[in-house]
């Protein structure tokens, strides 16, 4: 055991494992003042409120937040640019926003004191994640208006790293530079890092040979197969992030290094709920459906219980008494209906990768033959494999439909793919080609 390892699953701050009740009662008084802060300086938050009966006084406990609406991102686009600001304008000092595959971007700002709580909170998530100060870290989040490559930037100078703020992109230059600076973390969605990993092998160079320690990843869902595939290939740790800009960004919640076992809500921040979809009924702990977030501490930009369509459920405190919030399955926006079957990429990502021959690398493609719903998926052969692709291939394409067939209940068209076809990402993956909605 190295000594860094030694002190793995030591908190970064007290909060992180204080007592149930400690938790409560911060999270009621930050509440409180929350609720009160929309509804005084958001019209959008007074008029909602008002409209459903309630007031920020109303609420009396925790449970009395469910009486509260919720905020849904297209509440965002009514009000783009800034509509949803609880501050002057001139009080905000950076903004970020996320492009949205349709219509308006949503805007998000931050106050300096925001600024600060979301350092310190991504600062404590490197901590969780087992970074130190003094490592050196390669951040390859795209820089700009998206939450990314900023969010780790702050936290990582915040915890006393060395960034190397390379941003996403120039995937020879990545590589250049990971060899010559050493890092020991390195900070990219995981569907980018496999394009990286991939130009390790076009120059002969074995990932498992450099200084990379640990992987923090995020930004997309990915599966433990995924995980396993990373960390087997560049010998690291590799570690789930999850946020959301209009939550703040990372830094919401993370995996603690000690145990993997799903990400740990920084509930002194952010107040989680699990509802159901459909209904809007609350669920308890430990069942799945959509999560909602409310923040306690933010000035700028508060938001009172913001559906974010992603699937996953609660779960009980443990390297840190904060609940858990299981790897996230997907979006209900990702979630394909096909012939009356509800399938998220995933849930074939985890198919794909049970198959040793089968790379990391594929898309999913949506059409309509007649009145009926068709899916083709495209997977690349590994690269040590190219040269049999053509012995192989009908064998793969079989075994994979079989099994999507039998696990999740669809028929599918399986190609498989050299190496190089499917088109790689530099941040986010698109995973999904719905040639439905053409
Ligand atoms: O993706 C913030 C982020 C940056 C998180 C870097 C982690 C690392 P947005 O661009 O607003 O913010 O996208 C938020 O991405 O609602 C999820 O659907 C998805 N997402 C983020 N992290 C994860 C994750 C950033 N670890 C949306 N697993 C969220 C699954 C994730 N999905």
């Amino acid at each position: 055991m190295s000594k860094r390892e030694r002190d793995y699953g030591k908190p970064y701050e007290p909060i992180e494992t204080a007592s149930r009740d400690e938790i409560a009662a911060l999270q009621l008084e930050r509440m409180k003042k929350t609720l009160r802060h929309a509804y005084e300086n958001v019209p959008f938050y007074r008029e909602k409120f008002d409209a459903a009966g309630v007031h920020p006084d109303d609420l009396k406990d925790l449970s009395d937040l469910s009486k509260f609406p919720f905020t849904e991102k297209d509440d965002l686009r009514q009000n783009y640019p800034f509509g949803m600001f609880a501050v002057p304008r001139e009080q905000v000092v950076r903004v970020h926003a996320s492009s949205g595959t349709t219509g308006r971007p949503t805007v998000v700002g931050y106050t300096r004191n925001d600024i600060e709580t979301w350092a310190n909170l991504m600062a404590r998530s490197i901590w969780a994640a087992g970074g130190r100060p003094g490592d050196i870290a390669h951040n390859a989040y795209g820089y700009g208006l998206f939450t990314g490559g900023l969010g780790f930037h702050y936290g990582a100078e915040k915890l006393g790293c060395t960034v190397v703020p390379v941003s996403g992109g120039m995937t020879e230059r990545q590589v250049q530079l990971i060899l010559d600076f050493k890092p020991d973390l390195i900070m990219v969605t995981p569907s980018y890092l496999l394009a990286i990993a991939d130009e390790f092998d076009r120059r002969g160079i074995d990932p498992r040979e450099t200084s990379l320690r640990i992987g923090m990843h995020g930004a997309e869902p990915w599966t433990e197969e995924m995980r396993a595939e990373i960390e087997e290939r560049f010998g690291i740790d590799a570690i789930d992030f999850y946020g959301l800009s209009e939550v703040i960004g990372p830094g919401v919640s993370v995996e603690c290094i000690e145990t993997k076992d799903g990400l740990h809500i920084w509930e002194d921040h952010f107040y989680p709920e699990i509802i159901d979809p459909d209904t809007g009924e609350v669920l308890p702990d430990g069942e799945l459906g959509e999560l909602v977030f409310t923040t306690l501490t933010k000035e700028a930009f508060p938001v009172i219980r913001y559906r974010t369509r992603d699937l996953t459920r609660l779960l009980p405190g443990t390297a840190r008494t904060m609940r858990r919030m299981e790897k996230v399955r997907g979006r209900t926006d990702d979630m394909m209906i096909i012939r009356g079957v509800n399938v998220f990429p995933s849930q074939i990502e985890e198919l794909i990768l049970k198959d040793e021959r089968l790379s990391p690398h594929y898309v999913l493609e949506l059409s309509r033959e007649g009145p009926l719903d068709r899916l083709d998926v495209h997977v690349e052969i590994k690269p040590q494999l190219e040269s049999e692709l053509e012995t192989l291939a009908e064998d793969c394409a079989k075994r994979l439909q079989h099994n999507i067939k039998n696990y999740i209940g669809v028929s599918t068209i399986v190609h498989i793919r050299r190496v190089g076809e499917i088109e790689r990402s530099m941040g986010k993956a698109k995973r999904v080609i719905d040639k439905r909605k053409l």
